[in-house]
């Protein structure tokens, strides 16, 4: 069975579409195999997005996933381990395109994402590969956090 680390987007959050985004993994089959909320640190979001290091926009990716695009009082992630046949792409191609106006209509970015002032606020985060997705779960989750 193989395993993805999802994230739920500050915008999404704000949006109220946490169900509704987790209603569309579970139609998929899909297991939770472990869920927080967490206040993330830019220590943790520089290493999630090691990919993006040297981009013109990784700063305002990180400060995007610390809610201060729009100055939330309170920012949070909810951050959750899948597990199923599959679960990486399958997850993904339910997300869709990175850019949420390039999305397919009938993906959770292509339905809740939107782009301002140059960031993609595209509402959920998902492992691209089964190598990615065990580095994101490492770096969210400590191991006894997953269930086995
Ligand atoms: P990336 O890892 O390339 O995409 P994905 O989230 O689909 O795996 O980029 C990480 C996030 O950075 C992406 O979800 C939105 C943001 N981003 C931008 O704001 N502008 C960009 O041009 C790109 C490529 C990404």
């Amino acid at each position: 069975m193989e395993q993805t680390l999802i994230l739920i987007k500050p915008d999404a959050i704000e949006k109220r579409l946490t169900g509704i985004i987790l209603s569309r993994f579970e139609a998929l089959g899909l297991e939770i195999a472990g869920a927080k909320a967490v206040s993330a640190t830019e220590e943790l979001l520089r290493k999630h997005y090691a990919n993006l290091a040297g981009t013109p926009f990784v700063d305002e990716v990180v400060r995007f996933m610390m809610g201060d695009y729009n100055h939330l009082p309170d920012h949070r992630i909810y951050a959750f381990v899948l597990r199923g046949e599959n679960a990486v792409s399958r997850v993904r191609a339910a997300l869709g395109a990175t850019n949420p106006d390039k999305a397919e209509p009938w993906t959770l970015r292509g339905q809740f994402g939107c782009v301002k002032n140059g960031v993609m606020q595209n509402a959920v985060h998902a492992s691209g590969t089964p190598e990615e997705a065990a580095r994101e779960i490492a770096l969210w989750f400590k191991p006894e956090e997953v269930l086995a």
